[in-house]
């Protein structure tokens, strides 16, 4: 159904499985795997002592003993070294080997730790991208709950190059926002000890009523619906794209008069790669706009100026800014 990354402490979660960043032993070990064995208690390593071990880029299912959630799926990462031994595949191999026992197993919700981004050394930012095409990848074919779970807040979750763009871009935009501000206040002071006749002659309106009225007649879901079927999508690869679950798109093609969350409406023109004025005019259909005084806004005009409309990339920002997330 959808991918969500979250702040959180993979061994408290109650879902269906979580995953292991395991060694090739299987017996336990520091980091997320000492805790989910402690968490677990002895009769996890004691299945763990069956299985024989497994390979670099390879998963294992066990029960989870004392865990809230139903299954571990142990995978084992690759050591980075440098990135010129396959460490890119046999990470990503680790996802989906372990989505896809996840899937034999019957589970629709499932939590990812980042693997190999601690002591095995990945550089976290590039573990999240492979993990998060993985992921995005095997939930264009199959439906499924998954979470990457984040667990030290100074996980740098992008790269230093993208982090510094969208914060400069956010700098400039509050510039540019306050000499508005200013040149707003002077003119309103200037209008203030002027005779008020010159200037409202010098204001006209833009559009006509009946422009206006015209405007407000296709609902939010009318015009989704509209541009799925001029973009030649399928509902499936729109609502997919948008990392919204099928449900929720139902209830919107259901109820012309839905009115979606800001989030999930701004999810929709990132699928359909609406430019920035499109966007705004489907956001204006659900009552919202997009303003250029706060992160969550800027970071998203950012990504559809430079017509990046990955949703996950996009989500990746804005966890690393403490935003809420599309979908
Ligand atoms: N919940 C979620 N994530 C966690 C938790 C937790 N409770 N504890 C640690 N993590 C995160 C770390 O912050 C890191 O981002 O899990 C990620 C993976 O780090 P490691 O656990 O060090 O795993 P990895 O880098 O794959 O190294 C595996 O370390 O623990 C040993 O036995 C393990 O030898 C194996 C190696």
């Amino acid at each position: 159904m959808s991918l969500h990354i979250i702040r959180h402490d993979i061994t408290k979660m109650k879902i269906d499985a979580i995953v292991n960043a395991a060694n090739s032993s299987l017996l336990g070990g520091g980091g997320v795997d000492g805790a989910i064995h402690h968490a677990a208690g002895p009769g996890l390593l004691k299945e763990c002592m069956t299985l024989g071990g497994c390979d670099t880029g390879d998963a294992k299912i066990t029960g989870a003993y004392n865990l809230p959630c139903k299954y571990v799926i142990h995978t084992v990462g690759p050591v980075w070294h440098g990135g010129q031994y396959g460490e890119k595949e046999l990470l990503r191999s680790c996802y989906i080997k372990s989505l896809e026992l996840a899937k034999a197993n019957g589970c629709e919700s499932v939590a990812f730790p980042l693997i190999s981004s601690g002591v095995y050394g990945y550089p976290k930012d590039q573990a999240l991208r492979v993990a998060m095409d993985a992921i995005s990848d095997f939930l264009l074919t199959w439906d499924m709950t998954v979470y990457m779970v984040i667990f030290d807040k100074a996980a740098v979750t992008i790269s230093q190059k993208l982090f510094s763009d969208i914060k400069q871009y956010i700098d400039q935009a509050y510039v540019e926002e306050s000499e508005v501000k200013y040149s707003r206040n002077r003119i309103l002071a200037e209008m203030s000890t002027s005779a008020p006749v010159q200037y409202c002659k010098a204001i006209k309106p833009e559009k006509s009523l009946e422009d206006i009225i015209g405007e407000i007649d296709e609902s939010f879901s009318q015009m989704l619906l509209r541009k799925i079927d001029e973009l030649g999508m399928t509902d499936a690869e729109c609502y997919k794209k948008a990392n919204i679950d099928r449900k929720l798109f139902s209830k919107i093609r259901g109820d012309v008069n839905y009115k979606p969350s800001k989030p999930t409406a701004i999810a929709f023109a990132v699928a359909l790669q609406l430019n920035l004025k499109e966007t705004e005019e489907l956001l204006k259909k659900a009552g919202f706009a997009l303003s250029r005084s706060n992160k969550f806004d800027l970071i998203i005009r950012y990504f559809i100026s430079n017509g990046n409309y990955n949703i996950h990339e996009i989500n990746e920002a804005l966890f690393a800014f403490d935003q809420n997330l599309l979908g």
